[in-house]
């Protein structure tokens, strides 16, 4: 594999003069698009554009930490993405592992809390095994719940979330009709994490592709066509900008 350039990683990201602080989405999703397209257009193989968003992931992490953003979910791998070529697979699995283990004492020295949300006990067993310690080793932090989604598919969050549901109807711990939203959020994969206040999809596409169905559903949606390695903390706060803009109603009247 071709080695990129590396981004300038070293650098701390400066914040934009008009963002305002008291208006930071506290959940930022990412669905990193774009990388084989990037890959393509530098003619490389598309390993090489996953490898360079990783690099492009390590800055926004960054980025988004030093905006005040308390949550930052990125979709890694859906669970739609087996269906490509094994080689292509085998290199996200790795690059995931490689990654994690090259990240993870940066990651604690700021204070960074990792989690994983999709159907984990399908991964690899070294992909398991380095995000289960990654997670044991900075659940006590405070600082930005940095979440990523492998194995994930919305649907398949909401059917799990009902299969936990229907167990408690099953035990005679829970009514039929008691059942309410509460019941489907408290048994997602990461119930604690509020629902995403900005979503944000690289190169282009209009769709979401599987990603936090359920939790998106007053989510304010942010799509750019730089794609996912192109995407910097410039073009991240551009977004945050953009989402300073919105006015949230859900579903009321606002004056
Ligand atoms: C996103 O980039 C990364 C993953 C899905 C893992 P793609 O690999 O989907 O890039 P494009 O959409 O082919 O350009
Ligand atoms: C969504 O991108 C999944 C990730 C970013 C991990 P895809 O590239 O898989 O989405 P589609 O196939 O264009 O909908
Ligand atoms: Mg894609």
């Amino acid at each position: 594999m071709s080695n990129p350039e590396p981004n300038s990683e070293s650098n701390e990201p400066t914040l934009p003069a008009d963002l305002d602080p008291e208006r930071i989405p506290v959940h930022v999703a990412i669905i990193m698009d774009g990388n084989g397209r990037w890959a393509r257009s530098h003619g490389h193989d598309r390993l090489v554009g996953h490898n360079q968003g990783y690099r492009t992931l390590k800055e926004i992490v960054f980025a988004a930490d030093a905006a005040g953003v308390k949550y930052l979910t990125v979709y890694g791998f859906s669970s739609e993405n087996w269906r490509r070529p094994q080689a292509e697979v085998g290199g996200l699995m790795e690059l995931m592992v490689r990654a994690m283990q090259a990240e993870i004492e940066e990651l604690i020295e700021r204070n960074i809390r990792v989690r994983v949300s999709g159907r984990v006990s399908a991964l690899p067993a070294d992909l398991r095994d380095v995000f289960s310690d990654a997670m044991s080793r900075t659940a006590e932090f405070a600082g930005l719940t940095f979440n990523l989604a492998i194995n994930y598919g919305g649907r398949a969050e909401v059917v799990d979330a009902v299969r936990a549901v229907a167990a408690l109807v099953k035990s005679g711990d829970l009514q039929p009709d008691e059942i309410d939203d509460h019941h489907i959020a408290a048994h997602l994969y990461s119930p604690e994490i509020p629902d995403p206040d900005l979503l944000i999809r690289t190169a282009g596409e209009m769709r979401l592709s599987n990603f936090l169905l359920w939790e998106t559903a007053y989510s304010e949606i942010y799509v750019t066509q730089v794609c996912w390695p192109d995407f910097h903390p410039e073009q991240f706060y551009l977004a945050l900008l953009d989402y300073q803009k919105r006015v949230r109603r859900f579903g009321a009247v606002v004056e």
